[in-house]
């Protein structure tokens, strides 16, 4: 049987206190292994978001536990959640979240400067994934003269520098036109198969679903599956 990269146990997500709690997620419980490429699709604040920041370790459940292989998230403490999210996780916002005084490049490095790597290697896979994702030319350019797929693929060739074991993706071909977008998400389809790594993608756009293996559906709180994309 194949491992798990991430597991959810009976998840849950609310916001506020008293009268103005929202549940966001409820009682939602996923398994996926290496190897699957999984979109999560659903009406705009069903929670998508919401659970891909909680998968990501960036936000906390209010009950239930994580698990990203056999190490159990919900208990790390804040500086092995960090080093979590630095080694294993890859995350490519919905808004692209650059580094506005970083050039392209170098939103890339810092990457690999944080989790410790210098010297060539790192340049070389910055310039090989800006070649792969067509940003060879934007190399040096600072974030605010690039267009918004620009900076989305930026986003996206950061969120590749670790070599992440989980690639974690709200929208990423949102501000992408239709052709690039299917390289970006054949790209992540390639990577997930070729390195048996996981990847979770939020996406509205029903043409990528069928790169997809698996797609859950979030509404009110409540995950479901659906295997074939005709049936959305
Ligand atoms: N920090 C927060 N505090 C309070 N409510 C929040 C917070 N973050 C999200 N919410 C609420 O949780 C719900 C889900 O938000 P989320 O961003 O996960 O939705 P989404 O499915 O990603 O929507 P979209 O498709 O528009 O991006 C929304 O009703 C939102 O208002
Ligand atoms: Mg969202």
């Amino acid at each position: 049987m194949k491992s798990s990269k991430l597991l959810l146990d009976q998840v849950s997500k609310e916001f506020g206190d008293g009268d103005t709690t929202v549940n966001v997620l409820d009682n939602i419980s996923l398994d996926i292994k290496s190897g699957e490429f999984v979109a999560v699709v659903g009406p705009s604040g069903s929670g998508k978001s919401t659970f891909l920041s909680i998968a990501g370790a960036l936000l906390s459940p209010t009950r239930g536990r994580i698990w990203m292989g056999d190490q159990e998230v919900t208990r790390l403490s804040a500086k092995k959640l960090n080093a979590l999210r630095l080694n294993h996780i890859g995350f490519v916002f919905q808004s692209s979240n650059l580094i506005p005084y970083l050039a392209v490049r170098d939103q890339l490095l810092l990457i690999a400067k944080l989790a410790g790597q210098h010297g060539q290697e790192p340049q070389q896979r910055a310039d090989d994934l800006l070649h792969r994702l067509g940003l060879s030319h934007r190399r040096f350019h600072y974030p605010e003269s690039l267009s918004g797929g620009e900076r989305q693929r930026v986003a996206i060739a950061r969120a590749w520098m670790n070599n992440p074991e989980l690639i974690l993706a709200d929208e990423p071909t949102a501000s992408l036109d239709s052709e690039r977008g299917r390289t970006v998400v054949q790209m992540l389809a390639d990577e997930v198969k070729l390195r048996q790594k996981a990847a979770v993608m939020v996406t509205h756009d029903k043409r990528m679903l069928d790169l997809c293996d698996r797609i859950i559906y979030i509404e009110d709180g409540k995950l479901s599956e659906q295997r074939s994309p005709t049936l959305l």
